[in-house]
């Protein structure tokens, strides 16, 4: 099969470390399926693969006793499924499925015990901690993770939420004693990007509101289409970054008044402060989510695009009693939960951009510059051309 491949000697540059080669298609295992990939999702995850930072996902499976040296990316697919293995029951061959991205092994003992397998010690991100990923013409996923394709979508359409939309529902609703409920006032980063704008048609969708944070006017005006209450452009502010040691006064009191003003702004707009904050970009916004968000409110987070040593004031975090919660990837449950509002059409996938297979290099050296789109960026693979494979 044709595939995008990821090698080790390429590790950098996105734009060069993914080349079109040739591989031998995967037989699927047991509970494995193959499914026949129309379309696949851009998502962060593969920046970080084909620079080879944080880590080398290829050594790592090595090191783990995997035999390949390459790496196919890919978390998010619309297909067809083309084979399965001999365990396999829910999904026959012909089924037109998505996938979700989160796998573990079945035999863990945390996961046979029904724990939430997320918080497994062998849960992995596929696409990323698995190899044969979805940006190849197939590829390969355990059982669990097969989920029907919504009727109405097309390939790419299909293609493009599943990994945001199901790690934004987890976010949103998988941290008991934090979950979303109907009324409560949520404070969406970046939403109008992948994560972002899922998130706040999730948190309509339980009726509770969202106010978004976004770089522009035009980018705010998407987030408000897709159900935000209103938006705040973070350029009209300047206290971003690690915040200032607590006993530097001056550093501290501009910080403060900064923070103060946005914190004021979020308020106006949500008529009191976030029960929940929906982090990403981490560094560069931690200390201002965590002192936005409300008395026993919870900030989720799943990244920290903008850097990792973030820094919080601890005296608001105990007295106000708020909770730092860290979320990644999704459970089946979560999954099916997230993929019910797509098939009852109460979710927009949102796609951004639509590239051709040969487009996936430059799509995530875009994605890692910062360069984004509305949305999603999806590429297709098996699927001609776009506007394919919804039904009438
Ligand atoms: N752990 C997981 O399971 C998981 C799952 C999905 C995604 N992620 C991660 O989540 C992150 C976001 O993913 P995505 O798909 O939403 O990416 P995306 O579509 O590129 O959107 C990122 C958003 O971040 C905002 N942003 C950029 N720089 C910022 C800054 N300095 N301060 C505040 N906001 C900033 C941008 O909005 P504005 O410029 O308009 O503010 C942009 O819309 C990535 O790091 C990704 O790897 C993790």
């Amino acid at each position: 099969m044709y595939a995008q491949v990821i090698r080790q000697d390429r590790f950098g540059d996105p734009r060069t470390a993914f080349q079109v080669e040739q591989v031998d298609v995967p037989a699927p295992g047991a509970d494995e399926v193959l499914v026949a990939v129309m379309a696949a999702g851009i998502n962060y995850n593969n920046v970080w693969a084909a620079r080879g930072l944080p880590v080398d996902v290829i050594g790592l499976r090595q090191r783990a006793g995997e035999p390949h040296d390459f790496h196919i990316g890919g978390s998010d697919a619309s297909g067809i499924v083309y084979a399965v293995g001999d365990e396999v029951t829910s999904v026959a061959v012909g089924d037109e499925v998505v996938v979700h991205p989160g796998c573990w092994d079945p035999a863990d003992a945390w996961v046979a015990a029904g724990r939430d397998p997320m918080l497994a010690p062998s849960a992995r991100i596929w696409g990323y901690d698995t190899n044969f990923g979805s940006f190849a013409q197939f590829t390969l996923a355990q059982e669990h993770q097969i989920l029907p394709k919504a009727p109405h979508l097309t390939w790419e359409e299909a293609a493009a939420s599943t990994l945001v939309g199901t790690t934004a529902y987890r976010m949103l609703h998988g941290w008991a004693g934090n979950e979303l409920h109907e009324g409560d006032g949520v404070l969406v980063w970046g939403g109008s990007g992948g994560v972002g704008v899922q998130a706040i048609q999730l948190v309509r969708a339980a009726g509770a509101t969202a106010v978004a944070v976004v770089s522009d006017d035009e980018r705010g005006r998407y987030a408000v289409d897709h159900g935000a209450v209103g938006y705040i452009d973070r350029t009209e502010f300047s206290h971003w970054g690690v915040a200032p040691h607590w006993q530097d006064d001056t550093r501290q009191t501009a910080w403060q008044k900064e923070a103060r003003a946005f914190k004021r702004r979020v308020r106006d707009l949500l008529g009191r402060d976030p029960a929940i904050v929906v982090e990403h970009p981490g560094e560069a916004t931690l200390p201002t989510s965590a002192f936005v968000c409300a008395r026993g409110g919870m900030v989720v987070i799943c990244a920290g695009t903008t850097g990792y040593s973030a820094t919080l004031d601890l005296r608001h975090q105990w007295v106000m009693q708020k909770r730092l919660q860290g979320a990644h990837g999704t459970n089946d449950e979560q999954a099916r939960a997230y993929n019910r509002l797509l098939l009852e059409r109460r979710i927009d996938p949102a796609v951004g951009e639509v590239l051709p297979f040969e487009g996936i290099p430059a799509a995530h050296a875009d994605m890692g510059a910062g360069v984004a789109v509305f949305g999603n960026r999806v590429a297709l693979v098996g699927a001609p051309e776009p506007g394919l494979g919804a039904a009438s």
